[in-house]
C-alpha cells in the first residue's frame, strides 16, 4: 500500500507556485500559506492546505502525521543546476597565487588550473571518486539542496570521462539527493591529445557520446566556450551534433570572453551558465529565447571578478537560476544559499527572485518538471527553517541552514 503522511504545521509555507519562469518577481507575488500542512503520498505531494483541516481528514483515514513542533518556514528543496563536485585533490596553490595577483588564465598557462585537477582525478579510482562526490553531495543535502547537477570534465580521455560518470552514478547510491549527470568532456582539450580542438571535439562526438548514451550515464552535454577552451564556432558545431544525438545542451558561456551565450541561443540550449561578461547584446539574445541564464556567483567570489548581470537579465525578461559551480578551482565555496544571498545583495534581487533562482527556475535550467514547486503531483522535496518569516532566510546570508530536509517525503536531516 502507498504510504500517506501529513507533515506540518508550518508557520509559513512558500509553495513557489504560480510564478512565471521569466522576468522580475516581487515578494508580494509569492504564495505564502500560514499554518500549512503538506500531505505526501508515496514520495510525492498529494495535497497542500491548512494543517488543521488536513489533520482531521488524516485522523479519519488513519493516515500518519509527522508533527512539527517548532516554528518553521517551509519551501521547496533547493536545486543546484551547476556543479563540478566529482574531483580529487585541491587547488589551494592556485588560490594563493590569485591572492598574490595572478589571473586564472595565467595560472592555467603555468601548469595550474583545470589540468592540475585532471591529473589528480585521473589518479583516483572510481570508488574513491564516488566517495568524494557523495561526501560533497551529503554536505549539500544537509544544507537543503535536494537536487544536484554534477559535471564530468576532469578526465578528458574516453575511459577517464566514463570513469567519472560512473563514479557520479555510484555516488548517487550513497546519498539521498538526486544527482543529475552532465558530460563536460569538452571542458578543455587535454595536453596529451594529439590533434586540433576540432579533432578532440569530433572524438567526443564519434566515440564518447555514443558510449555515454548507450550506458545511460548522462543525457546532458556541456562545453566550455572561452578563449582558454573552445571557440564559439567549435562549440556551435559540437552542440549541434550532440543535439542530433538526442542530448540536452548547456554551455559555459561568457565567463571571460563573449560568444557562448549566442551559441546557446542559436542551438537552443536549456541553459547558458556564467555570463560574467555578457553585455546588452547577449542579454537581449538570452531574453528573446528560452535559454535559462545561470549565474555562478561563487566563481566571481573565487576569482575576485564581477557578477553576471542578473538584474539586467531579469529586467530584459529573461529567467535567472543560480548555481554554486562548486569546483576546486574557481568556486571552492560550495554553498548554494550563501552564493544566492551574495548575488542577491550585489545585484539587487528581491527575495522572490533569489529564492526562485534556486528552486523552480533552477529546475527549468535542468529541464526538470517535477520539482522546485510545492504542488500536487510534484516530488515531495522540501525543507524547513526554524525561522518566523521567510525573509529571514536570505537576511541571514546563508548562515542559517534548514533544520529539516525531506527528500521524497522522508526526513533526511
Ligand atoms: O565553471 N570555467 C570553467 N570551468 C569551471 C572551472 C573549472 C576549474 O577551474 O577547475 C567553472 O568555473
Ligand atoms: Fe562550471
Amino acid at each position: 500500500m502507498i504510504e500517506r503522511k501529513l507533515i506540518g504545521p508550518f508557520k509559513q509555507l512558500l509553495t513557489m507556485n504560480n510564478l512565471p519562469v521569466n522576468g522580475p518577481l516581487n515578494d508580494n507575488e509569492i504564495e505564502v500559506f500560514e499554518k500549512a500542512g503538506i500531505l505526501t503520498e508515496g514520495g510525492c505531494i498529494a495535497e497542500v492546505g491548512l494543517f488543521d483541516t488536513l489533520a482531521e481528514e488524516a485522523k479519519k483515514n488513519n493516515c500518519s502525521i509527522e508533527e512539527i513542533n517548532s516554528c518553521t518556514v517551509a519551501m521547496p528543496g533547493f536545486i543546484d543546476p551547476h556543479t563540478h563536485i566529482c574531483w580529487a585533490g585541491n587547488r589551494a596553490n592556485d588560490y594563493s597565487m590569485r591572492l598574490e595577483g595572478k589571473t586564472y588564465p595565467d595560472i592555467a598557462k603555468s601548469g595550474g588550473g583545470i589540468i592540475s585537477t585532471v591529473e589528480k582525478t585521473r589518479n583516483a579510482n572510481a570508488d574513491e571518486l564516488a566517495f568524494l562526490t557523495a561526501d560533497r553531495a551529503k554536505r549539500m543535502l544537509n544544507d537543503g539542496v535536494t537536487t544536484i547537477e554534477v559535471k564530468s570534465g576532469y578526465g578528458l580521455t574516453g575511459s577517464e570521462e566514463i570513469k567519472i560518470l560512473q563514479a557520479i552514478k555510484k555516488a548517487g547510491n550513497f546519498v539521498q539527493a538526486d544527482l543529475i549527470p552532465t558530460c563536460l568532456a569538452a571542458h578543455i582539450k587535454p595536453y596529451d591529445f594529439e590533434g586540433s580542438n576540432s579533432a578532440y571535439l569530433n572524438f567526443i562526438v564519434n566515440d564518447l557520446l555514443p558510449e555515454i548514451y548507450e550506458k545511460g550515464l548522462a543525457n546532458r552535454v556541456d562545453i566550455y566556450c572561452d578563449e582558454m577552451a573552445f571557440k564559439p564556432k567549435e562549440a556551435l558545431d559540437f552542440l549541434m551534433k550532440a543535439k542530433d544525438m538526442g542530448f540536452e545542451l548547456t554551455i559555459h558561456a561568457d565567463q571571460f570572453t563573449i560568444g557562448g551565450s549566442e551559441v546557446a541561443a542559436k542551438v537552443g540550449a536549456v541553459s547558458a551558465d556564467h555570463l560574467e561578461v555578457s553585455g546588452i547584446r547577449e542579454i537581449k539574445l538570452l531574453a528573446a529565447g528560452s535559454v535559462v541564464p545561470v549565474a555562478l556567483p561563487a566563481s566571481s567570489v573565487g576569482l575576485g571578478t564581477k557578477f553576471a548581470p542578473a538584474r539586467k537579465l531579469l529586467n530584459a525578461g529573461a529567467s535567472l537560476a543560480i548555481g554554486s559551480d562548486w569546483n576546486p578551482g574557481t568556486a571552492p565555496m560550495g554553498d548554494l544559499l550563501i552564493c544566492a544571498a551574495i548575488l542577491g545583495v550585489f545585484e539587487k534581487l528581491t527575495n522572490a527572485e533569489t529564492l526562485a533562482a534556486i528552486t523552480f527556475r533552477a529546475a527549468a535550467a535542468l529541464d526538470l518538471k517535477d520539482r522546485g514547486i510545492i504542488k500536487k503531483g510534484n516530488i515531495a522535496d522540501f525543507i524547513a527553517f526554524e525561522l518566523n518569516d521567510y525573509r529571514e532566510i536570505l537576511y541571514n546570508q546563508g548562515k542559517i541552514k534548514p533544520n529539516i530536509v525531506w527528500k521524497n517525503g522522508i526526513p533526511v536531516k
